[in-house]
C-alpha cells in the first residue's frame, strides 16, 4: 500500500476517534445524575469503545506504526510519534477500565463502579493532552 494512501486512512482513523472521544466526553459529564444514569452510561460507553473507539485507535495505531521512517533524525517527528503511542496506550488502558465498569454496574457495584470512572478520568488527563500534543506536533512541526 503506498504511503499516501495509508496516511489519508491514518488521518482519516484520528478524526473519527477524536470525534468519538468528544461524544464519550459529553456522555460521561451526566454519569452521576442518578443510579440509573450511572448504569446507562456505563453501558453505552462500553459499546462505543467496542464498536467504534478500538477500531479507530487500533487503525491510528497499525497505520501510524507502518507509516514510520525509521532513517528519520528529527526530534520533532520522534515526540509526535511517542505523544501518538501514549495516547493509544492510554486509549487500550481506558478501554480495558470501561469494560471493567460495565461489569462493576451490571453487578450493581457502585463503589467499583465509581472507582473504574474516577482511573478513566485520570487516565484521559494524560492520554488526551498526548493526543492534542500529537496533532500539533503533525499539523505544524512536521
Ligand atoms: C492521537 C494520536 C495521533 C494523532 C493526533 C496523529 C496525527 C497525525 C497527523 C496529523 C499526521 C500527518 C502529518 C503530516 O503529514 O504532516 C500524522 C502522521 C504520522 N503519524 Fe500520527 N497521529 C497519531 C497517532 C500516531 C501513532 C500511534 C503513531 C505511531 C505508532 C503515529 C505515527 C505517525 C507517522 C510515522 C506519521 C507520518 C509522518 C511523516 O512522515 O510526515 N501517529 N499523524
Amino acid at each position: 500500500m503506498s504511503t499516501d494512501i495509508l496516511l489519508k486512512i491514518h488521518l482519516f482513523a484520528v478524526a473519527f476517534w477524536f470525534g468519538i472521544l468528544g461524544a464519550e466526553l459529553v456522555i460521561e459529564r451526566t454519569r452521576t445524575r442518578s443510579a440509573a444514569h450511572s448504569q446507562a452510561v456505563a453501558t453505552q460507553h462500553y459499546w462505543i469503545d467496542l464498536v467504534f473507539e478500538t477500531p479507530a485507535f487500533m487503525t491510528a495505531l497499525i497505520t501510524g506504526l507502518l507509516l514510520i521512517q525509521p532513517d528519520q533524525t528529527s526530534l520533532v517527528y520522534w515526540a509526535k510519534v511517542v505523544c501518538g503511542l501514549t495516547a493509544v496506550a492510554g486509549n487500550v488502558a481506558c478501554t480495558l477500565a470501561i469494560i471493567k465498569r460495565k461489569s462493576a454496574s451490571d453487578a450493581s457495584n457502585r463503589s467499583e463502579v465509581i472507582r473504574h470512572s474516577l482511573f478513566v478520568d485520570r487516565l484521559s488527563a494524560i492520554a488526551a493532552p498526548a493526543g492534542l500534543m500529537a496533532l500539533l506536533l503533525a499539523a505544524f512541526c512536521i
